[in-house]
């Protein structure tokens, strides 16, 4: 078997349906829809590039938007830990939506959840 590379594991169709039902969980989850957008396209568009690149495909989020820095570009949102978790509990929903399971579910949601912790730039009481 050839070395595993998540993204070609999952393709470019699941990783789209995936982040599409993620964001639809954000815009109504009390938690988070506060802080984002009212029309999340687009950023659903720069999440599924982030996702490419994440996950071992090609770097489209650096090419078009340059180095992620993602801790920096969350400085301006309130990240708490409750939002982490709020956050991740859309994600595992719309993992178990989309069918993940397995090792490759198991490892990656391992990893966003460090990543989400990593986030985390306020505590409960806000600014
Ligand atoms: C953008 C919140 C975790 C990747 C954003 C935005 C918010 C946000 C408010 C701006 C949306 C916009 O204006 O378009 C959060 C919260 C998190 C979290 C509350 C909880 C921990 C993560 C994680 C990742 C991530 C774990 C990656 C694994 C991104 C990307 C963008 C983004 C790629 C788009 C950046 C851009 O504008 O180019 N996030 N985020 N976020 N987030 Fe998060």
């Amino acid at each position: 078997r050839k070395p595993l590379i998540p993204y070609e594991e999952i393709g470019a169709e699941k990783l789209s349906e995936l982040i599409d039902l993620f964001y639809a969980k954000v815009a109504v989850h009390p938690d988070l829809y506060p802080i984002f957008p009212d029309d999340l396209t687009e950023t659903a568009r720069r999440q599924k590039q982030f996702q490419t690149q994440y996950l071992g495909g090609p770097n489209l989020y650096t090419e078009e938007h340059g180095h992620p820095m993602m801790k920096a570009r969350h400085m301006p949102f309130h990240i708490t830990p409750v939002r982490a978790e709020a956050w991740l509990s859309c994600m595992a929903d719309a993992m178990d939506e989309v069918g993940f399971e397995g090792n490759l579910r198991e490892m990656y949601f391992k990893r966003l959840v460090l990543t989400a912790n990593h986030m985390v730039n306020r505590n409960e009481e806000g600014s």
